[in-house]
């Protein structure tokens, strides 16, 4: 039986290593792919890398206050917070995805870190969205991932971390590092199960009962996102079905 390969791609920020692509001496199922910064790496990129079966992504930036862009590291830094995050939410085992800093003085640490991260791949096996058979749910799950990831409220909140930290909220109260976490949670879980509710409904005209059993949570709780998604234009209600309603999901504009 062949050993198994972890398909894994390393986005690498191009001033972390002065070496040419095809210089770097890395396993050939690892593709690399150099960015201008790590913080332009669109996150909705890595998690379609997902939902095509890449068994791990691994993002290589300049070490934090020696970005050539100033703050594209911290940026990045947060992506890949909120990714992990979403995830986690999907189903998908977080450690697929790594970050870590670097510096051209530590090359040799590029290749390290690379046969690092493709041990670890192996160790946890093939992707549950890789091969013939990909798990359906978890794909369902990355496709909302990636529409909470596109969403407008979590880009911005993603971006003004720092600004949060520095300077405190609109009352000019102070946020802490773990305050912003708890809030990133929070509005992370709502954004994926709302788009996972509009994923949904963009198939059929659903009820609350069958939208709690895919989501997984009580169907009072998906009457909550549903009212939540009709003030923003994302869902309406399709028909009552006796006396059940249906609702169905709203292009987003
Ligand atoms: Fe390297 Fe921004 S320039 S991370």
């Amino acid at each position: 039986m062949q050993a198994f390969e972890p398909k894994i791609i390393a986005f690498a920020c191009k001033w972390c290593t002065s070496k040419e692509v095809e210089e770097l001496q890395v396993p050939s199922n690892v593709k690399i792919v150099k960015v201008r910064c790590s913080g332009r790496i669109d996150p909705t990129i890595i998690l379609e890398l997902f939902t095509r079966g890449s068994d791990g992504t691994i993002v290589f930036g300049c070490p934090l206050g020696e970005c050539h862009y100033e703050t594209g590291n911290l940026h990045a830094e947060k992506k890949i917070k909120m990714l992990k995050k979403l995830m986690s939410l999907s189903g998908l085992n977080s450690e697929r995805l790594r970050l870590e800093w670097i510096s051209p003085l530590e090359e040799a640490k590029f290749t390290e870190i690379i046969r690092d991260f493709v041990g670890q791949m192996k160790t946890l096996g093939c992707s549950p969205l890789a091969g013939e058979k990909p798990d359906v749910n978890m794909l369902i799950n990355l496709e909302a991932a990636k529409s909470a990831a596109e969403d407008f409220r979590l880009r911005v909140l993603v971006g003004r971390e720092k600004w949060l930290l520095d300077n405190g909220n609109v009352y000019g109260e102070p946020v802490n590092e773990g305050e912003f976490d708890a809030l990133l949670d929070e509005i992370v879980k709502a954004e994926f199960i709302r788009h996972k509710i509009h994923y949904l409904t963009r198939e059929k005209p659903r009820s609350l009962k069958e939208l709690a059993a895919f989501v997984g949570i009580k169907p009072a709780l998906v009457l909550r996102h549903i009212m939540n998604m009709r003030r923003k234009g994302m869902i309406a209600l399709d028909r009552i079905e006796g006396t059940t309603p249906l609702y169905k999901a709203l292009e987003v504009q």
